[in-house]
C-alpha cells in the first residue's frame, strides 16, 4: 500500500531523529521550557546533565514528566502566571529547586522526587500545601520564605545542613519526624503566630534559632555544636530532657509567657548564657546539672530567684532584676569573690529597667555592686575551680 509505504519511512526517520535530538538534549548544559509540550522534549532523559529554566512567560499546569534526574538546577523566577509543576518521574534535582516570585503557584505535585541538594523556594504567596508522594528525605539546604504553607508535610530529612523557615504567616505545624541531624543551622522565624515545631529524633544540632514560634520539642535533643537560641516565642515553658551540651551561646529572650525551663542534662554551654525580657520567668532555675559557662552569663529581666550550681563562669556575669531580692546579688557577689565568674561582675536589684549587657552600668536603684576581675586570674585555668568547686557551689547557687 502507497499509504504504508509512505508512512513507515517517515515514523522511522523521526523516532532516529528524536534519539539523536534527545541524547544531545540530554547533555545540556540548559534549557528553557515555558510549557508542557516543551518539556517534552527532555521527556525521554534519565539524567539530564544542566539546568532546567521555566521560563516567566509559563502559565497554567506545566507538566515535567519523563525525566528523572536533573543534575543541574531546575529554576523558575517571577513566572506570575502559572499555577501548578507536575512531574511523574522526576526522583533527584543535583542542583537547585528554585522558585520565585510564583504569585498564582498552588500546586507542587511530585511523585517521585525524593532527592533536592538546595530547595531555595521564596515569594509563592499561594502556595498552601505540597504534594510530595514520596517524600523529599535528602536535601542539603532548605530555605522556605513567603508561602501560605501550613505544614512541611513532603518534606522528611534525615540530616540537612541548613533549614531556614520565615516568613510563612500560615504555618502552624511542622514535624520533621527523621530528622536526627542538622549540620550548620536550624532557623525558623515570622511564621504563624501558633507555630509548633516538633522534631522527634532531632539528636545533634548545630546552631538552632527559633523566633515567633508557639511550641518547640525536640526530646532527643543531645548536643548543639553552635548556639541555641529562643526570641518572641510564646511558649510558657521550654524542657530539653536530653541535652547536655552547648558549643555556643543558650539565650532565651523576650518570650512573655516564658515561665518555666528545664535542662536537667545540661552541664556546660560553650558560649555565652543570656536570659532577658521574659516576664513571666519569675524563678531563673532548672539546670540542675550545669557546671560551665564560657562565655558571659547576662540575666535581665523580672525573676526573683536564680538557683545554679555553676563553678564556672569564665567570662563575666551582668545581672539585673526588678526584684528586691538582695539574695541573688549576695550570691554572684560571693561567686566572683571566689573566683567562680572570672570577669567584671555586675548586679543590679531593684532595677526599673533592667538591661542586658550594659555597657556602663549607671542607674541602679538598689544594691549595685561592680567587681573587677582579679589580676590573679590570668593564670592556669587548670588552677581556677579545683578547690573550691564544693564549698562554692554549695555557698552560692543554691
Ligand atoms: C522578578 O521580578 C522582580 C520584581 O518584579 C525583580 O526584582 C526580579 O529581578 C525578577 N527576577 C528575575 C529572575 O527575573
Ligand atoms: C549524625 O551525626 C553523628 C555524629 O556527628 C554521626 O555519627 C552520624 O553519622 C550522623 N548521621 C547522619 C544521618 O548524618
Ligand atoms: C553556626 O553558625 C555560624 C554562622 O552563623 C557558623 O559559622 C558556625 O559554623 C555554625 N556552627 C556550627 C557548629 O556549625
Ligand atoms: C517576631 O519577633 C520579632 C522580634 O524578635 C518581632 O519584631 C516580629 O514582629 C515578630 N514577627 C511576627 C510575625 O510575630
Ligand atoms: C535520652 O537519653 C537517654 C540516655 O542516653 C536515652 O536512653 C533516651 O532514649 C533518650 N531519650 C530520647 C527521647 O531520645
Ligand atoms: C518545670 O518543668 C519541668 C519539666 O517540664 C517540671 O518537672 C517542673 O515541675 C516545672 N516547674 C515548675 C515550677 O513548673
Ligand atoms: C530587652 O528590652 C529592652 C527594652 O525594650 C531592650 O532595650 C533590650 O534590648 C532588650 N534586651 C534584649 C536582649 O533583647
Ligand atoms: C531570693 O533569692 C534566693 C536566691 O535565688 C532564693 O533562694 C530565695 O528564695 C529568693 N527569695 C524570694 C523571696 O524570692
Amino acid at each position: 500500500m502507497a499509504f504504508t509505504k509512505f508512512i513507515l519511512p517517515a515514523l522511522a526517520l523521526t523516532s532516529t531523529v528524536l534519539a539523536q535530538t534527545s541524547t544531545d538534549i540530554c547533555a545540556g548544559p540548559s534549557i528553557t521550557i515555558a510549557s508542557s509540550a516543551d518539556a517534552e522534549q527532555i521527556a525521554d532523559c534519565t539524567n539530564y546533565k544542566g539546568d532546567v529554566t521555566i521560563d516567566s512567560s509559563a502559565s497554567g499546569t506545566l507538566q515535567l514528566n519523563g525525566v528523572r534526574q536533573i543534575s543541574g538546577d531546575l529554576l523558575c523566577n517571577n513566572a506570575t502566571q502559572l499555577t501548578a509543576i507536575t512531574s511523574d518521574q522526576l526522583n533527584t534535582i543535583g542542583g537547585s529547586f528554585s522558585l520565585t516570585g510564583l504569585t498564582i503557584l498552588s500546586t507542587l505535585s511530585f511523585d517521585s522526587l525524593t532527592g533536592i541538594n538546595k530547595i531555595n523556594w521564596v515569594g509563592l504567596p499561594a502556595l498552601q500545601a505540597l504534594n510530595f508522594a514520596q517524600s523529599v528525605d535528602r536535601a542539603n539546604t532548605v530555605l522556605i520564605s513567603n508561602t501560605q504553607l501550613n505544614n512541611i508535610e513532603g518534606i522528611d530529612l534525615t540530616a540537612v545542613s541548613s533549614l531556614d523557615i520565615n516568613n510563612n504567616p500560615y504555618l502552624t505545624s511542622v514535624n520533621v519526624n527523621s530528622l536526627k541531624n542538622v549540620t550548620t543551622a536550624i532557623s525558623f522565624s515570622a511564621n504563624g503566630r501558633d507555630l509548633e515545631i516538633l522534631f522527634p529524633n532531632l539528636e545533634n544540632a548545630a546552631n538552632l534559632t527559633f523566633r515567633n514560634v508557639s511550641k518547640v520539642d525536640m526530646p532527643s535533643l543531645n548536643t548543639v555544636g553552635g548556639s541555641m537560641g529562643f526570641y518572641s516565642n510564646s511558649f510558657e515553658t521550654f524542657s530539653a530532657p536530653n541535652l547536655t551540651q552547648t558549643g555556643g551561646t543558650l539565650a532565651f529572650v523576650d518570650s512573655p509567657n516564658l515561665a518555666n525551663l528545664s535542662f536537667p542534662s545540661l552541664t556546660q554551654i560553650g558560649g555565652g548564657f543570656l536570659i532577658a525580657n521574659n516576664t513571666d520567668l519569675k524563678a531563673i532555675g532548672g539546670f540542675g546539672k550545669l557546671k560551665t559557662i564560657v562565655g558571659a552569663l547576662d540575666f535581665a529581666g523580672t525573676f526573683d530567684s536564680v538557683d545554679l550550681v555553676i563553678t564556672e563562669v569564665r567570662g563575666g556575669s551582668n545581672v539585673q532584676t526588678t526584684s528586691t531580692n538582695q539574695t541573688i546579688c549576695q550570691l554572684f557577689d560571693k561567686a566572683h569573690d571566689a573566683g567562680v565568674i572570672r570577669g567584671i561582675n555586675t548586679c543590679i536589684t531593684g532595677k526599673a529597667n533592667p538591661e542586658s549587657n550594659p555597657t556602663s552600668t549607671s542607674g541602679g536603684s538598689a544594691t549595685s555592686s561592680t567587681s573587677k576581675p582579679d589580676a590573679g586570674n590570668a593564670l592556669a585555668p587548670a588552677m581556677s575551680m579545683a578547690g573550691l568547686v564544693g564549698a562554692v557551689a554549695a555557698l552560692l547557687f543554691i
